[in-house]
């Protein structure tokens, strides 16, 4: 577990090392992983707070790292953050990691699937443990209901992959930022039901001719002007009214 700003959750699992933390928790990695061998790591996907340490983790313990091939090229290339998520997280150095396939690897005790869940981006993966019932979800969650997107977060590649954790056998949610370790089906199954609903009444305004911000006004939601300030309005609510909208068009072929 790394701790900076936010609260970022790495998880291991027999020598298996699920997300690396963000750059500027890199004492933290350090503490931890004095007294714990790493054999392998995956990358939940590219995002600076999981992949800050993958570079370096690899060195140090001279092993291997996997991730979906889209965050393999993206983290070899590098790629620039924006200034704030460098001052709250810390830059990702360069690293060759190798594709990981939606196929199962093993661990010394347990069978590790790969499950690809876009919509948070386009590059994340899950990872399932039957054995023991665990999912390691990465952003696929992060509370019941959100209230803001990233601007390039996806609203129907988000409700299908939930429905496709949702389909798993687990009841651990283990995810990066607000882990559940029980009825964790039950809260994928809340935000479910919550995105289905807010997807529904704000199509049925946007048939009625409602722009997104009256959208917004009507559905009772509120922009939150310091984030939208500091993201550069990257991150805000009227984004999740595009969103819907765009999934919408698109499944209508617009
Ligand atoms: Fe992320």
């Amino acid at each position: 577990m790394t701790k900076n700003v936010q609260t970022v959750y790495s998880y291991y699992v027999e020598g298996l090392l699920i997300d690396t933390g963000m750059r500027h928790a890199r004492n933290v990695i350090n503490d931890i992983f004095a007294h714990h061998q790493v054999d392998r790591i995956v990358l939940t996907h590219h995002h600076e707070d999981h992949s800050g340490n993958v570079a370096y983790l690899m060195k140090h313990f001279n092993t291997h790292a996997y991730a979906h091939p889209l965050a393999v090229d993206i983290i070899k290339k590098g790629y620039k953050i924006s200034p704030l998520a460098s001052l709250v997280n810390g830059e990702v150095e360069r690293a060759y990691i190798h594709n990981l396939e939606e196929t199962p690897f093993c661990t010394s005790k347990y069978t590790v699937h790969p499950i690809y869940t876009p919509g948070h981006c386009n590059d994340h993966y899950c990872y399932f443990i039957p054995e023991k019932g665990w999912l390691f979800s990465g952003d696929i969650y992060v509370a019941d209901k959100i209230k803001y997107f990233v601007y390039y977060e996806d609203f129907g590649e988000q409700i299908r992959s939930l429905k496709k954790l949702i389909a798993l056998d687990f009841d651990s949610l283990f995810c990066s930022h607000n882990p559940k370790t029980k009825n964790g089906k039950q809260h994928l199954k809340n935000k479910l039901q919550f995105f289905e609903d807010f997807y529904g009444k704000t199509i049925e305004l946007h048939q009625k001719g409602l722009k997104p911000a009256a959208i917004l006004k009507t559905l009772g939601m509120k922009e939150n002007n310091f984030y939208a300030l500091i993201t550069n309005g990257n991150f805000t609510a009227v984004n999740m009214i595009h969103a819907a909208i765009k999934t919408f068009e698109k499944e209508l072929n617009i």
